[in-house]
C-alpha cells in the first residue's frame, strides 16, 4: 500500500508534501517521512502517525522534495524503516510504493560490493542501485536501476546536484499533477487537487523527469506523450466538512452519490457484451465482493442473466472454465488480487470490464472497458459510499437489461436513503457495544447485506462479527449463541419474511438478543425482537440500499462509542496493492 508524494515548484516542498501525505494516510499510516533538496538532501522520518505540526521540518527550505506514508511490508514500523531511504553517501533519496520481490538477492550482491544498509526494507536496495548507476544524470541512473528490479513499484528519487525528481512506475499507481510553474506526483489524485486539475497517468515502464515546468516521460528510452486529463473531483471532497469522521461524512453523501451514479454511469460496455453472451462472472474483494453478490440477485431476477461471483483472490489460482464476460469490481482500481483476476480472465480470452471509482486507475488500463461510479474520493478506510455507488450501477445495468423494471426504484432510492439517515440507532449501539461477538443474518439479497454489515462492524469496532445466511445458523453457529452474542436480523416483507420470523424465534429461544431490522410499522417483527430498527418505504430493491446504510450507521456509532480509530482502523489500509 503506502502513499508517495513529490513536489517540484516554487514553494517550500516539505510542508506541502506533508500535507499531501496526510491525504494519503488512508493508504498506510505506521510511519512517514520527507526528503527535500536544497544545497543538499535533507531527510526527516518518523515512526507513527503524522502529527499536527512538525517543528523539525521547518529548517527544510528546499522547493523540491519527496515524501512517503507507510504500511509496513518488509520490516516493522520504525524510524529506520520509514521512507525516504538513502544511499551510502546520503546524497540520493528514494520513496517507493510496491514490493521489490528480488530485494534479498539484490541486497546480498550490493553488500558484497561494499554498500552498507540501515533498514530492513526492500526499498533501500533501490537507493543503493541508483548510487551505483549515478554519474550526474538521475534519469539514466533510475532507468538503469529499474532493470534489476522484479516486482511492483511507483518510486520517486532525488539526488544532490540534479534539480529534478525522477519517477518510475511498474504495476503501482502514480499520478502526475501539472500546475502553474509547479509539478506534483502522487499515489492518487487527492494530494494534487489543491494545486491543479490537470493530471497525467503514467504507464508501466515509464520513467519520468519532473521539474517545475512539467514532466517528460520516457518509455524504453524513447520520449512518449501521455494524455493530459481533467479531474472532476474537487478539494472539498477530501475535507471532513464539519463531520467528526470521514466515514460519517461519506455515509451522509450517499443519497447524492446514488442519485448521480445511477443517472451518469454508463453501463453500455457491459450491456453490449451481455446482450451477446448473457452470463457474467464478477471478481472482487471485500465490500466490492459483497456488491457483486447483490448484483447476482439483481441481474438474475430482473434480467434473467446467470451470474457467478468469485473472490478475486481465489480466482487466479483455480481459474474456472468461464468464457463469458468478466467484471472486476474495485473502488480503488488498484487492489492487487482483483488486478490478477483480470489478468487471469484475459489469459482465458474472456472479455473484461472494470467497475471502479477511480479514473486512470490500474484496472482501467488492464480491462477492455471501464464503467465509472461517481462516488468522489472515499477517504475513510471502510468503504461506504463507493458500495452504494456500485449498487447504483448494478441497478442501472439490471434496469437496462430487464426492460426498465427497476426505473421506479432507481428514481426514489436517494430519497429513502436520505430518510434512513435520520434513524436513531442508540439502543442497538448499546447492545452491540457490550458484545464480544455479533451475528448478522439475512436471506436472499439480504444475506450479502448481512455479510457487509458484519464486515463494517468488525473492521471499525474490532468486535468479532460474522455474516450468515439466516438458515445456516442452526447448522453449527447456534452453539455460540448466548445473551452476550446478539444477532442482527434483517427481516423485510417478501418471500423470506415468514421464514425469517421463524429463524428469529429460534435464535431468541437460545438466549441471544435480537436486533431486528424491518419495515416501519411492522408490529409482528417488533414484538419478537429486543431492539427494533426500522427502514422506510415499500420498495424491496430499495430496502437493500437502506438496510445497508443502516448497518453502516450501526457499525459507525458502535465504533464511536468504543472510541476506536474509525477512519484508520488498525492493521488496515484502504488500497490493498499486495496479494
Ligand atoms: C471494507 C473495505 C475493503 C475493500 C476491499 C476491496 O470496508 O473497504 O474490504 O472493499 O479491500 O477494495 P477495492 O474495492 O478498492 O478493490
Amino acid at each position: 500500500m503506502c502513499g508517495i508524494v513529490g513536489y517540484a515548484g516554487r514553494r517550500r516542498a516539505a510542508p506541502l508534501i506533508i500535507d499531501g501525505l496526510r491525504r494519503l494516510e488512508y493508504r498506510g499510516y505506521d510511519s512517514f517521512g520527507v526528503a527535500t533538496l536544497g544545497s543538499h538532501v535533507e531527510v526527516y522520518k518518523r515512526c507513527g502517525r503524522i502529527p499536527a505540526s512538525i517543528p523539525d521540518t521547518r529548517s527544510m527550505k528546499g522547493t523540491l522534495g519527496i515524501g512517503h506514508t507507510r504500511w509496513a511490508t518488509h520490516g516493522a514500523p520504525s524510524d529506520v524503516n520509514a521512507h525516504p531511504h538513502t544511499d551510502c553517501t546520503g546524497r540520493i533519496a528514494v520513496v517507493h510504493n510496491g514490493i521489490i520481490e528480488n530485494y534479498a538477492s539484490l541486497r546480498k550482491k550490493l553488500e558484497r560490493r561494499g554498500h552498507s544498509f540501515r533498514s530492513e526494507t526492500d526499498t533501500e536496495v533501490i537507493a543503493h542501485l541508483i548510487e551505483e548507476n549515478y554519474a550526474g544524470d538521475l534519469v539514466k541512473a533510475v532507468q538503469e536501476s529499474v532493470k534489476s528490479l522484479d516486482g511492483s513499484y511507483a518510486l520517486l528519487a532525488i539526488a544532490e546536484g540534479d534539480r529534478r525528481i525522477v519517477a518510475a512506475r511498474n504495476a503501482s499507481p502514480l499520478v502526475l499533477g501539472l500546475g502553474d510553474g509547479e509539478t506534483l506526483a502522487a499515489s492518487d489524485m487527492t494530494p494534487l487537487l489543491e494545486y491543479t486539475e490537470r493530471v497525467v497517468f503514467p504507464e508501466d515502464g515509464d520513467i519520468i523527469s519532473i521539474t517545475p515546468q512539467g514532466a517528460e516521460i520516457l518509455n524504453q528510452g524513447k520520449p512518449v506523450e501521455r494524455p493530459v486529463e481533467l479531474v472532476n473531483w474537487c478539494v472539498d471532497d477530501v475535507k471532513k466538512g464539519g463531520f467528526e469522521h470521514y466515514m460519517l461524512k461519506e455515509i451522509f453523501e450517499q443519497p447524492r452519490v446514488f442519485y448521480e451514479t445511477a443517472r451518469a454511469a454508463d453501463p453500455a460496455p457491459l450491456v453490449d457484451l451481455l446482450r451477446v453472451t448473457p452470463a457474467l462472472t464478477i471478481v472482487a474483494c471485500g465490500t466490492s465482493y459483497h456488491a457483486g453478490l447483490i448484483a447476482r440477485y439483481l441481474l438474475e431476477e430482473c434480467a434473467g442473466i446467470p451470474v457467478r461471483v468469485d473472490h478475486a483472490s481465489e480466482f487466479r489460482y483455480s481459474i474456472p472454465p468461464v468464457r463469458n464476460p468478466v467484471l472486476a469490481v474495485t473502488q480503488s482500481g488498484e487492489t492487487a488480487d482483483t488486478l490478477w483476476a483480470v489478468r487471469a480472465a484475459r489469459s482465458r480470452n474472456c472479455p473484461t470490464v472494470a467497475l471502479t471509482n477511480v479514473v486512470g486507475s490500474s484496472v482501467t488500463r488492464l480491462a477492455d472497458a471501464a464503467i465509472y461510479t461517481r462516488a468522489g474520493p472515499e477517504v475513510g478506510v471502510a468503504a461506504t459510499k463507493s458500495f452504494i455507488a456500485q449498487l447504483a450501477v448494478f441497478m442501472a445495468l439490471a434496469d437496462r437489461l430487464g426492460g426498465g423494471s427497476l426505473a421506479g426504484s432507481i428514481a426514489t432510492a436517494h430519497l429513502s436513503i436520505g430518510d434512513l439517515l435520520q434513524q436513531d440507532v442508540e439502543e442497538a449501539v448499546a447492545v452491540c457495544g457490550r458484545a464480544r461477538s455479533i451475528f448478522f443474518v439475512g436471506r436472499g439479497p439480504f444475506y450479502p447485506v448481512a455479510l457487509e454489515g458484519a464486515l463494517k462492524m468488525k473492521e471499525i469496532s474490532y468486535i468479532h462479527a460474522e455474516g450468515y445466511a439466516a438458515g445456516e445458523l442452526k447448522h453449527g453457529p447456534f452453539a455460540l449463541l448466548t445473551p452476550e452474542t446478539p444477532v442482527v436480523a434483517i427481516c423485510l416483507p417478501g418471500p423470506t419474511y415468514r421464514v425469517m420470523i421463524s429463524n428469529i424465534k429460534e435464535i431468541k429461544a437460545r438466549g441471544a438478543q435480537v436486533i431486528g431490522i424491518g419495515l416501519a410499522g411492522d408490529g409482528e417483527l417488533a414484538d419478537v425482537v429486543d431492539v427494533f430498527l426500522t427502514i422506510p418505504g415499500e420498495d424491496p430493491w430499495v430496502h437493500i440500499l437502506t438496510a445497508s446504510v443502516l448497518l453502516q450507521l450501526l457499525a459507525y456509532h458502535t465504533a464511536r462509542s468504543l472510541k476506536t480509530d474509525i477512519d484508520r482502523p488498525r492493521n488496515l489500509a484502504k488500497s490493498v496493492t499486495v496479494e
